[in-house]
C-alpha cells in the first residue's frame, strides 16, 4: 500500500478507514514500538506543533499523545477545557480556524462527535479523535496491536466484549473487528444493546471481511470459545448519574474467574481500555463500595492481576499506535512521488 493515502487525513472514526489501512496502522505501530525499544530516533514530525484539546479527563490518551509527539520531534500543547474559550465564548468553527493557523495537527477528546468533525472541517489540518461519546478510534489501533502481539494474527480471533453495549468502546470494537475480520460478540443486557445503526454498519463490513458478529445477553453462551474477553467501565464519562442502575444491571457481566473458566480457552487473554474499577482504592471505588456494598465492578481484582490480563501492555501500546497515526497522517515519511 502507498503510505501517501494517509497524508493530511483525520482520524475521526475507524469506519472511515479500509481493512488495509487499519492493518497498516497496526503494523506501523509495531514498527515504531521496535524503533523506540532499540533507541532508534524517528523524528517524522520535526518542527510541528500539536494541539491537545481535552473536554474530558484522561491519563493514557493525554500521556500517549504527549510522549508520542515529543518522540516524533513535535511540540505538544495541552489545551484543557477550562483554559480556552471553546464552547463558552467561541464557536467550534472559529476555534478550529484559529488553531489550524497555528498548529499542524489537533487531538480532541470530548462529548460530541459533531465537534471533532467540525474541527476537522474548519481547521484545515489533521484532527485525531481522542474519544467522544460515540467512538474511540485511536484505542482500536492499540487494542488490535495487542491482540496481534499475543496471537500472531487477527483473522479468526473471537473477541467478546462484556458490559455496557452501547458506549464508545462497544461501538468501536464492533466496527473495528468487523473491518479486520475479527469475530466480535457484544454481551450486554437487552436494555443496553448496541445502537442498531452501528450494528448495521458493522454488518456491512463483516460481509466483506467474513467476521461473525453477535449481540446477546446470554453470558454463558456468548463467552464460550473467546480468545479475548474485553470489558470497560459500567458508567462512562458524562453519565455519572447512572451508577445505581448499571451496578444493578451489569453485575452478571463482570469479568471474574468463573467467566474466564466459562470461555473454555486456557490461552485466552483479558483486555480493558482502562481506567478500571477492580478494587475500592480510588475515590469512586470507595464511594461505590460504601453505597452498593461491592468493591469490584466490571472486573475482579483477581482477574485484573492474573496471568490472563494484558491491560498494561495494551495501555503502553496507546503510545506506539498514536505515534503511528500522527506520523502516517502528518509526518514527513519521505514517500517517493508515484
Ligand atoms: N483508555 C483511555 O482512553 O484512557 P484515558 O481515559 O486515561 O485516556
Ligand atoms: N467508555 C469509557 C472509555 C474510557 C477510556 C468512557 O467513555 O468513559
Amino acid at each position: 500500500m502507498n503510505e501517501s493515502v494517509f497524508q493530511g487525513r483525520s482520524l475521526l472514526a475507524i469506519k472511515d478507514f479500509t481493512q488495509d489501512e487499519v492493518n497498516y496502522l497496526i503494523d506501523f505501530s509495531a514498527h515504531l514500538k521496535d524503533l523506540k525499544k532499540r533507541g532508534v530516533p524517528h523524528h517524522y514530525l520535526e518542527g510541528k506543533n500539536i494541539a491537545l484539546l481535552f473536554e474530558k479527563t484522561s491519563t493514557r490518551t493525554r500521556a500517549a499523545f504527549t510522549t508520542a509527539a515529543i518522540d516524533l520531534g513535535a511540540h505538544p500543547e495541552y489545551l484543557g477545557k477550562n483554559d480556552i474559550q471553546l464552547g463558552k465564548k467561541e464557536s467550534v468553527e472559529d476555534t478550529a480556524k484559529v488553531l489550524g493557523s497555528m498548529f499542524d495537527g489537533i487531538e480532541f477528546r470530548g462529548f460530541s462527535q459533531k465537534v471533532v468533525e467540525e474541527l476537522a472541517e474548519f481547521s484545515g489540518v489533521p484532527v485525531w479523535n481522542g474519544l467522544t461519546d460515540e467512538w474511540h478510534p485511536t484505542q482500536m489501533i492499540a487494542d488490535f496491536l495487542t491482540v496481534k502481539e499475543n496471537f500472531g494474527h487477527l483473522e479468526g480471533i473471537t473477541l467478546v466484549y462484556v458490559g455496557d453495549g452501547r458506549n464508545n468502546m462497544a461501538n468501536s470494537l464492533l466496527v473495528a473487528g468487523a473491518i479486520l475480520g475479527v469475530n466480535i460478540r457484544i454481551c450486554t443486557p437487552k436494555s443496553l444493546y448496541t445502537d442498531p445503526e452501528i450494528v448495521a454498519l458493522a454488518e456491512s463490513f463483516a460481509k466483506e471481511s467474513g467476521s461473525k458478529l453477535v449481540i446477546s445477553d446470554d453470558v454463558a453462551a456468548t463467552v464460550v470459545g473467546a480468545d479475548v474477553l474485553y470489558t470497560d467501565v459500567w458508567v462512562s464519562m458524562g453519565e455519572e448519574d447512572k451508577f445505581a442502575e448499571r451496578v444493578e444491571l451489569l453485575q452478571p457481566y463482570q469479568i471474574n474467574m468463573d467467566m474466564v473458566k466459562q470461555t473454555g480457552n486456557e490461552n485466552m487473554i483479558v483486555l480493558h481500555c482502562l481506567p478500571a474499577f477492580h478494587d475500592a482504592t480510588t475515590e469512586y471505588g470507595a464511594a461505590i463500595s460504601e453505597k452498593f456494598g461491592i468493591s469490584e465492578m466490571e472486573i475482579t481484582d483477581e482477574v485484573f492481576r492474573s496471568s490472563y490480563a494484558r491491560q498494561f501492555q495494551q495501555a503502553e501500546n496507546r503510545m506506539h499506535s498514536i505515534k503511528a497515526i500522527m506520523a502516517a497522517t502528518l509526518g514527513n515519511l519521505f514517500i517517493p512521488k508515484a
